[in-house]
């Protein structure tokens, strides 16, 4: 029996699904804490491939139990396509295998409509780069206690009283700001109602059902969304998503007070970032360009092309320090291979001083120079190492600065995005 959370260090797209889905064996419970369906977090198993975004990704095992909580924004249409999309590929998914709080917010249309206009209307500086998925708009009508939970989907009529009552709000906003066109009530309702239907079976008291877990004896494990640098606080801000994505918004977003036994911080072995935003280790040049195409480097919600660059241990540093992590999962090290020098930066030269953590003033992550150490890279495949032995001496030397740095054990590394393309 233990508590285990897994999170991503950097910006994102760090490889969380895969580390989930590989100690998915060790839990019986799988429970998404924050974030929605801006999340797109990849399971390759030997022969197929799942991008799931608002299921965990524990689901793959046909006996666990996959909870959505109360901190989760959730897109009712996303959440049954994504069920449809697995039936397709062979999972099932039944009340038995999956449960939603109904505290959980839902996106509704006009989330979307909003976020997407919002985001037209900025000029290309200002721009987020959001995933135009309503997540923003969402989070902030939960703030302003105007928002539709998922237990409203058991009553028709209340559904229409709170989108007849949110409405006026937004249809100002589409028409006079964003010259868009207005919404009706009955509209959305008539699109939403159908996967209401569908989805009320699988309403639960998430809180409760984790209690019940605990009690039994069995391992919970928490799916972080997102990564530390998207943190609505302690990110890039304004260049973030809108929740909390350090591990401690795990208790708050399902209803659970217990102290993780294990948080282990996703690493990808360089840094990528989809979306605008300072990134002061990008490599706009051929070494950002092999990480992009040996990364496969495209965004698995949006398609768009994930910025590359160097690790980056001024972030990573920060995000220990949030987090927390009992160990490190370092990811992608395999995109490395075919660089015959690896740079990490180990500071930032800001304001004319070396600081060892991000400055934290608006903007000032765009005025800060990295200063960079020079390790030697390889050209070996190391997709097929099985062991840390086998993996080339350089290969060993990055795993080892990254933990001497961090003062954390790397006791996962992935060399490929199969499951059994893992050292542990
Ligand atoms: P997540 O959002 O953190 O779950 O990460 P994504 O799924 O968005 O992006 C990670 C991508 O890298 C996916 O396409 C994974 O299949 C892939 N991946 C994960 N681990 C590895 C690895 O060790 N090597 C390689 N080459 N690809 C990996
Ligand atoms: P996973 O869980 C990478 C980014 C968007 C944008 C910013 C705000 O797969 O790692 P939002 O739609 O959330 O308002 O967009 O956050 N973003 C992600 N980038 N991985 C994600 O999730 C992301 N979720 C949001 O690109 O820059
Ligand atoms: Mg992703």
């Amino acid at each position: 029996m233990s508590n285990i959370i897994v999170f991503g260090t950097q910006w994102g797209d760090e490889g969380k699904g895969k580390i989930v889905d590989l100690l998915t064996e060790r839990a019986q419970v799988i429970v998404r804490f924050q974030g929605g369906n801006n999340a797109g977090h990849t399971l390759v198993t030997r022969d197929k491939k799942f991008i799931l975004h608002l299921i965990p990704s524990g689901i793959l095992p046909p006996d666990k139990t996959c909870l959505i909580g109360n901190g989760v924004v959730l897109d009712p249409e996303v959440l049954c396509r994504e069920m449809d999309d697995l039936h397709k590929g062979g999972i099932e998914i039944t009340p038995a295998n999956l449960g939603i709080s109904k505290k959980t917010h839902l996106i509704m249309p006009y989330h979307k409509e909003l976020d997407r206009a919002r985001e037209k209307a900025k000029s290309g500086k200002d721009r987020i780069g959001t995933t135009g998925r309503g997540i923003g708009p969402c989070y902030e009508d939960k703030m302003s206690r105007v928002g539709i939970r998922a237990g409203d989907m058991q009553d028709r009529d209340l559904l229409l009283a709170k989108i007849k009552k949110a409405l006026p709000e937004k249809n100002a906003l589409l028409e006079s700001l964003y010259k868009e066109e207005p919404l009706q009530a009955e509209e959305i309702l008539g699109i939403i109602t159908p996967y209401a239907d569908r989805l009320v079976p699988y309403l639960k008291d998430v809180s409760l059902k984790i209690q019940e877990a605990r009690e039994a004896g069995q391992t919970v494990m928490f799916e972080g969304a997102q990564g530390v640098q998207l943190d609505i606080d302690h990110g890039t801000y304004p260049f973030v998503t809108s929740s909390n994505t350090v591990t401690g918004n795990a208790s708050a977003g399902t209803g659970s007070y217990y102290s993780m036994d294990e948080a282990i911080g996703v690493v990808k072995a360089y840094t990528t970032r989809v979306g605008q935003g300072p990134f002061p280790t990008q490599q706009d040049n051929p070494v950002g360009e092999h990480m992009q195409v040996q990364g496969a480097e495209y965004g698995s919600t949006t398609g768009r092309k994930r910025r590359c660059g160097w690790l980056d241990l001024v972030i990573l540093r920060e995000a220990v320090r949030l987090c927390g992590p009992t160990t490190l999962a370092i990811t992608k090290l395999d995109v490395l291979s075919g660089l015959d020098s690896i740079k990490v930066c180990t500071a930032y030269e800001y304001q004319g001083r070396d600081i060892l953590y991000p400055p934290q003033e608006e903007n000032s992550m765009s005025a800060v120079t990295p200063v960079y150490q020079e390790l030697p890279g390889g050209s070996e495949d190391i997709s097929q190492c099985k062991t840390r032995r086998d993996l080339p001496h350089n290969a060993r030397m990055y795993i080892e600065h990254i933990e001497e740095e961090l003062k954390t054990p790397a006791e996962i590394i992935s060399v490929g995005p199969d499951r059994e393309q893992t050292i542990m």
